[in-house]
């Protein structure tokens, strides 16, 4: 599922030149928002992000995408993207993260890719995933997937300097975390409940002072897990996940994308190795990252820059004065 990754850094100025990427895409989608069509929102953030990738200077294989090449029209998976010079790099991308955010204008969707040298990311089937995260500045393996929920918020909040009733944990609103949720109060933490989007849900972690989150608990999508891995090795959170693969076809279609043990337990490093980068925009508001906004002949946009080579997070606002540039060619 993994080839070696090469250890060379991968360019600096890509760094900024994703930027353009997303943020091209973001502004796409936002013209959906609150039209009730994630389609055409995710469509349009799809057209925008495939127009953009196209200009960079690599040498593109998108690992995790839309779907599979026949299912869908644009970004599938095993798609080669790029100007077709420059470095090799697999790509994980998700053109509009929380799409039904989008379409429903509500908080935390997001335009998202990252870049790695070729072979460094988890090649994830479309199932789900079974995660943990937390953010940078606590020694390796204070929490585990496998320990019991309240054992994990008393070891962080330990670990923090707090009580338990001082953490939050971010959990997607789902029937199936029920228990889950349940166990987090009883254990005294508070708990930050999200309709959609756990990439950036994930992410929140990164930035607890920022967002008001300490950790991520939860099942949500496979790929969605190693795009939020990549950004938190940059800045040295940890994550684990498990994809869980309950069918027999589910565990021969990973197995056909190198999954040799349906039950392993990948930590950050494995589900994004090498050299990294992670770029998102904001589409709608967000604790993360403010959303598109689109005033007389400005159009302003939010992004962030994660790289893992020096752990560099840039967070960039931009007045785009050519707004007609944005419009799909
Ligand atoms: P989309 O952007 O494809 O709609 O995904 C949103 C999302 O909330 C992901 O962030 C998350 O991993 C997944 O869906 C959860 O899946 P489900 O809605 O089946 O619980």
């Amino acid at each position: 599922m993994r080839r070696a990754p090469e250890s060379k850094a991968l360019d600096r100025n890509l760094t900024l030149e994703l930027a353009r990427v997303t943020e091209r895409a973001a502004v796409a989608a936002a013209r959906w928002r609150g039209r009730g069509d994630e389609m055409s929102a995710d469509q349009a953030a799809v057209d925008a992000m495939r127009s953009e990738l196209n200009r960079l200077a690599i040498r593109g294989r998108v690992v995790i995408g839309e779907g599979e090449r026949d299912a869908v029209p644009m970004l599938f998976i095993g798609e080669e993207v790029g100007a077709k010079t420059g470095p090799k790099v697999d790509l994980a991308v998700a053109p509009l993260e929380g799409s039904t955010l989008c379409a429903k204008d509500m908080p935390g969707a997001i335009s998202i890719v990252a870049v790695a040298a070729a072979g460094s990311l988890l090649y994830a089937p479309d199932v789900y995933m079974d995660k943990i995260a937390i953010g940078p500045g606590y020694s390796k393996g204070i929490v585990d997937l496998d320990n019991e929920p309240g054992a994990n918020i008393e070891a962080l909040a330990r670990a923090k300097g707090v009580g338990p009733r001082d953490i939050t944990v971010c959990i997607l609103d789902r029937p199936r975390h029920a228990e889950l949720i349940s166990k987090c109060r009883q254990a005294g933490a508070g708990v930050r409940l999200i309709s959609d989007g756990d990439v950036a849900g994930i992410i929140f972690t990164a930035e607890p002072a920022e967002t008001g989150v300490d950790m991520y608990l939860g099942q949500g999508g496979a790929p969605e897990g190693v795009l939020a891995a990549g950004a938190l090795r940059c800045v040295g959170g940890q994550m684990q996940g498990r994809l869980m693969l309950d069918t027999s076809a589910k565990i021969a279609r990973a197995a056909s994308m190198g999954v040799t043990d349906p039950k392993k337990k990948y930590d950050t490093s494995e589900l994004a190795s090498g050299d990294v980068i992670v770029c998102a925009t904001g589409v709608t508001d967000g604790p993360l990252l403010d959303g598109v906004i689109f005033d007389k002949g400005v159009i302003e946009t939010e992004t962030l820059v994660y790289r893992s080579s020096t752990g560099t997070v840039r967070r960039i606002r931009a007045e785009h004065r050519a707004p007609a540039k944005f419009e799909i060619e």
